[in-house]
C-alpha cells in the first residue's frame, strides 16, 4: 500500500520523508491556504521536495478553466497530478487530460459510481473521501470496497485513493480491502507507529538492562 501525506506543510513533508514513509503528497484548496503566502511558490517547493507524485488541485469549475489550470500545474514538476473535482465539467476535462497523457486525480468522490465514471474516463487516480461520509453515518469504506470489485471486474488500472482518513481503523480497512494509497494527514501517520505496549515493553525492557548493568 502506498502512503500519501495530506498537507501542503513542508515541515510535516520532510519530517515523513525522512521516516521512509512518504510515497507521495496530496494538497487541496484549504490545505495550500492553511501555509499562507504564495501558493505558486509552496507547489513549486512540495514538488521538488516529493519524489513521488504531487496531487495539485485546480480552482476553476468549468472544463476550459480546468485545462487552462492543469497545463500551468504541470509546470512545476513532472511528479504533479492534476487534481479534478467530480462534476460533470471535470469529467470533460479528465477526458481531456488523460488524452493528453497528464496524470489526474478525481476529487470529493463519495459513491462507487461516481468512481466507476472517473475510472471509465481514465483517471490516474480516484479519491473517495472515508471521513466526510462517516460523519454523515454512512461507510465510506463500504464504499471503497465497492469500488475495488467494480474496477478489479472490469480491469480499471485507476489507483483508489482512500482520502478524508480520520483514524488508523480508516488505514487498516483499506489494507484488508486493497485500496492502492492512503493519503493521511501528518497526526495519523504518527498515531499509526504507536502503541501503549510497545512504549511500556521497551520501558521496562531498559529498566531491566541497566539494573542487571548496574548488579555487575
Ligand atoms: C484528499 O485528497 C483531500 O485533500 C483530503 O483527504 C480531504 O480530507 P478532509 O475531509 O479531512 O478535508
Amino acid at each position: 500500500m502506498e502512503f500519501f501525506l495530506d498537507t501542503a506543510n513542508l515541515d510535516q513533508i520532510r519530517e515523513i520523508n525522512d521516516l521512509g514513509l512518504l510515497d507521495g503528497v496530496t494538497t487541496n484548496p484549504t490545505l495550500m491556504s492553511r501555509e499562507g503566502g504564495d501558493w505558486r511558490e509552496q507547489a513549486s517547493l512540495i514538488c521538488d521536495l516529493v519524489e513521488g507524485p504531487v496531487s495539485l488541485e485546480v480552482i476553476g469549475t468549468t472544463h476550459e478553466e480546468m485545462i487552462k489550470e492543469a497545463k500551468d500545474l504541470v509546470s512545476f514538476g513532472p511528479n504533479v497530478v492534476v487534481k479534478i473535482p467530480m462534476i460533470p465539467e471535470g469529467l470533460m476535462a479528465l477526458k481531456e487530460l488523460t488524452e493528453r497523457g497528464i496524470k489526474t486525480n478525481v476529487t470529493l468522490v463519495f459513491s462507487p459510481t461516481q468512481a466507476l465514471l472517473a475510472a471509465k474516463l481514465g483517471a490516474t487516480y480516484v479519491s473517495p473521501f472515508v471521513g466526510r461520509l462517516d460523519g454523515l453515518s454512512q461507510s465510506g469504506m463500504e464504499g471503497v470496497e465497492q469500488m475495488r470489485t467494480i474496477f478489479d471486474n472490469y480491469g480499471y488500472s485507476t489507483k483508489i485513493l482512500v482520502a478524508s482518513v480520520r483514524h488508523p481503523l480508516h488505514v487498516l480497512d483499506s489494507g484488508l480491502i486493497g485500496a492502492d494509497v492512503v493519503t493521511l494527514p501528518y497526526a495519523t501517520i504518527m498515531q499509526l507507529m504507536k502503541h501503549p505496549l510497545t512504549d511500556s515493553g521497551l520501558a521496562a525492557f531498559l529498566a531491566d538492562w541497566e539494573a542487571f548493568q548496574q548488579g555487575k
